[in-house]
């Protein structure tokens, strides 16, 4: 069985530089290195890990072999892996398949290739982003459940197909929603995207966004963070929503709430967060600006209807890798970046590696939790998702915030009291919002 395939091995030492720079920024997972390396929480486990294959990624693949586990990896998405991390970790002697690219075939293919370790070994845990891994393994290969003890989810997309399996009543292990840990989606998803949305944009087009007008479809966490990115370069953002809670916010904070077609007819730059499909259909897209810039931050490419723009176009031509310009019989051209998938990765080098230092922590202490504290399913049942508890969300932000250089206020016992909140915490409830 072949170990890995990735783009070009030789990429492996700059692979390697840049790795060793994004630990610098990572402290959660160092600090896990540091405290539970030697005793090798993860002795015995098989992952199987399907995230984008970027060099923060790597850091967090590291880090699970530091404590014990063996790793199998691809990426999350056909455009998002960094071939230099892949070949760095390839280097290393750990199994990889991913590079910058893939076709939808070979997605599958190297999703297939993570579950199977040597000696025949199959897989005992799963870490997805999106869930494309844990749906294959159970439309593909049940005759692996039984020995999968659990699975770890990175991204809404993802706990939305793990919701619908649970009420199926088909999920076969525990699982564990990463993305509702208030340390994921309220950092990566906001502050994550608030960085990396612009950057996406300007490496592929280099088109000038003050003045710009921007529509950015949903204003959830994902939303948020590009409506506030964009306006900070100057963009009059418009904003589209379907929840009257989320719309209220957006017009609060500042934003002309309009529906897609209105908004459509003044926008020359077009943003998807919705995780939801067919957000930009063919009837929105004729109504763009000529020479309008469309593209996605959702995990997956359903929200621009880009095959109606292959069917319907007189013309596509690609300006470069991953930016395509679509001529339509109106006359209009748009300009579709990573081919509806998420830009920001598809375009440029996805978040900062601090914002998912404070993800992957999770990730990491989620996989000890299922495969040391769940003995028989005690504490995780099968076919149910648990989100970490709220001591370890708070744990990992406090592992962030010595790089931050925060100074945190202890509470006295006699304030402990009068609040009645443990002086170490937790400090806010499960229903608390932030
Ligand atoms: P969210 O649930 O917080 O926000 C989505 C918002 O879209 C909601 O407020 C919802 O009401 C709205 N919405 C749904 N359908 C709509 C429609 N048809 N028109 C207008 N608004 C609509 O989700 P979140 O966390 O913001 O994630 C959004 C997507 O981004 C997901 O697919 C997630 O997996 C992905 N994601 C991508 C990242 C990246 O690096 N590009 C990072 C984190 C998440």
């Amino acid at each position: 069985m072949s170990n890995y395939k990735v783009a070009d091995i030789g990429l492996a030492k700059a692979g390697r530089k840049a790795i060793e720079i994004a630990e610098n920024e990572m402290p959660g997972l160092m600090s896990l290195r540091k405290t539970q390396g030697k005793t090798k929480p993860l002795a015995g486990s098989r992952i199987s890990g399907c995230l984008h294959m970027t060099v923060q990624t790597a850091v967090l693949i590291e880090t699970l072999v530091d404590l014990g586990a063996e790793v199998r990896w691809c990426s999350s998405d056909i455009f998002s892996t960094q071939d230099e991390a892949a070949a760095a970790i390839a280097a290393t002697g750990i199994s990889v398949f991913a590079w910058k690219g893939e076709t939808e075939e070979e997605y599958e293919w190297c999703i297939k290739q993570t579950l199977i370790f040597p000696d025949k070994q199959p897989l005992n845990m799963i870490l997805d982003d999106g869930a494309d891994l844990t749906k294959l393994v159970h439309k593909q290969y049940p005759e692996l459940l039984n020995g999968i003890k659990g699975i770890s989810e990175q991204t809404t997309t993802g706990v939305q197909v793990l919701n619908a399996m649970v009420r199926d009543g088909i999920l076969a292990f525990p699982a564990i929603d990463i993305n509702d840990s208030v340390t994921k989606s309220k950092f990566d998803n906001l502050y994550g995207c608030r960085e990396s949305i612009v950057d996406g944009i300007r490496r592929a087009t280099h088109i000038m966004l003050a003045g710009s007008v921007a529509m950015v479809a949903g204003f959830g966490d994902v939303g948020k963070g590009c409506a506030q990115a964009l306006r900070g370069s100057g963009c009059r953002v418009l904003v589209t929503e379907i929840d009257p809670i989320v719309a209220m916010q957006a017009a609060m904070e500042g934003y002309e709430v309009l529906t897609a077609h209105h908004a459509a007819v003044k926008a020359n730059l077009v943003i998807t967060t919705t995780a939801c499909t067919s957000v930009i259909d063919g009837s929105i897209l004729e109504l763009l600006p000529d020479n309008a810039v469309v593209c996605n931050m959702g995990q997956f490419d359903t929200e621009i209807d880009v095959s109606w723009l292959k069917a319907t176009a007189l013309k596509k031509t690609t300006i470069r890798p991953q930016v395509d310009s679509y001529l339509l019989p109106n006359g209009k051209h748009i300009l579709v970046l990573a081919d509806g998938h998420l830009v920001n990765l598809g375009c440029a080098k996805g978040h900062p590696s601090f914002v998912m230092s404070t993800s992957f922590t999770n990730q990491v202490l989620a996989q000890i939790e299922l495969w040391t504290n769940n003995q028989d399913c005690k504490n995780y049942k099968k076919g149910k998702l648990y989100t970490l508890p709220k001591y370890l969300d708070e744990e990992v932000a406090r592992l962030h915030l010595d790089h931050l250089g925060v100074e945190l206020t202890k509470l006295t016992p006699k304030q402990s009291k009068y609040l009645g909140i443990p002086v170490n915490g937790p400090f806010k409830s499960d229903r608390y919002r932030y």
